[in-house]
């Protein structure tokens, strides 16, 4: 299956096929320098397969995890390019999950003023989420993603049978976001959650076409994009307090979109969901390291925060919420009947 996303002259291919990764000229134009960038943890097998396919090609590893997309990494990636003397016409291949996307578009967006990035996704998370739309960048201390820029790909190639090495853990919280998808957009992609074996190839493609959709209408989040952060507000508070060792990113989500789904039928449904994915419950939380985080995480002095909410499946809502409403909300708890 092929999605093309429609942003003009920055169009892009998505392939979605197993076995993709056998024929990554589909989408890439391997015929000059390639630098593969890879994370230290994604087995070798799916890295020599790709460099196979890349006659002119090194390969630059870092070490895997979070801490990895930060400034240090992104000199010593730009450098790896320089010293392998890469022309405009070269072009950078990500393989990996979202951080590898992240920090290897941001290198691709800025060496020579932007190079060809290629982003092949290996976690649920980066396939259905961060490998489209084009927004890459690194964290500075605390701040996540805080310098970056909106890179698009030149080409997508997701290939589901790379998931047959991730976690099972890693999986589901991926799944989190193509559920979050489902929740502001699509009741179908949520039913799909409710199957007793799960169809991941339907799951993937059609959180990927949500996506689409929306960052073809709002490419930049100046205003419909900011509904992919439903559940992020007080997701990435706990992700904050608890650090990314406790709690992944999309369990993170999980827990914060509990929050905002305002039909309790609905939030029972997502609880059973949650049970099935094995999703962690809720920690007994403080209220002040949350909004702590909160306000810390805004970047901003704004009074209120943009809000989603979910009224019933498939259907969001935005709302400008005060910190004292949010404050109100997390005192009340997620499980509140
Ligand atoms: N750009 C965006 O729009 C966007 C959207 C959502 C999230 N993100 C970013 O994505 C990042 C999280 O991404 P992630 O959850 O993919 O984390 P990750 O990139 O750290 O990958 C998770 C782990 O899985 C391993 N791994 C990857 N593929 C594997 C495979 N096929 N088999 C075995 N192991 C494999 C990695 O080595 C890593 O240890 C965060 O930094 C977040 O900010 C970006
Ligand atoms: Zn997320």
């Amino acid at each position: 299956m092929k999605i093309i996303v429609d942003l003009k002259e920055r169009s892009y291919p998505i392939l979605i096929e197993r076995k993709a990764l056998y024929h990554i000229q589909d989408v890439i134009d391997t015929n000059r320098k390639i630098a593969i960038i890879c994370d230290d943890f994604i087995p070798d097998t799916w890295i020599e397969i790709v460099k196979s396919q890349c006659p002119n090609s090194m390969v630059f590893k870092f070490p895997q995890g979070e801490n990895s997309k930060c400034i240090q990494q992104f000199q010593y990636l730009l450098e790896q390019c320089i010293q392998f003397q890469m022309t405009r016409k070269d072009a950078i291949i990500a393989i990996g999950g979202g951080v590898t996307g992240d920090l290897a578009g941001f290198v691709a967006a800025s060496y020579m003023r932007g190079i060809d990035f290629y982003n092949i996704p290996t976690t649920i998370l980066s396939q259905v989420d961060s490998s489209v739309g084009g927004k890459v960048a690194i964290d500075m201390g605390s701040y996540k993603n805080i310098v970056g820029a909106f890179y698009q790909p030149k080409g997508v190639l997701i290939d589901p049978d790379v998931l047959s090495t991730l976690s099972i853990r890693q999986q589901h919280n991926g799944l989190v976001e193509a559920l979050k998808m489902g929740l502001i957009l699509d009741e179908k992609l949520v039913e799909a959650f409710e199957q007793d074996v799960l169809d991941l190839e339907y799951i993937i493609s059609r959180s990927i076409d949500l996506k689409r959709i929306i960052v073809e209408q709002d490419e930049k989040e100046s205003h419909l994009r900011k509904i992919l952060n439903f559940g992020h507000t007080i997701g990435h508070a706990i992700e904050s307090a608890y650090g990314l060792d406790t709690y992944y990113h999309g369990e993170c989500v999980a827990m914060g979109m509990l929050f905002f789904i305002k039909d309790k039928d609905l939030k029972q449904r997502v609880l059973k969901i949650y049970e099935s994915l094995s999703l962690p419950v809720v920690p007994d939380y403080d209220v002040d390291v949350l909004m702590n985080c909160i306000v810390h995480d805004k970047k901003s002095s704004e009074k209120t925060v943009s809000i989603i909410s979910i009224e019933k499946a498939g259907q969001y809502k935005i709302e400008e919420m005060s910190y004292n409403l949010i404050r109100d909300i997390l005192e009340r708890g997620p499980y509140e009947k």
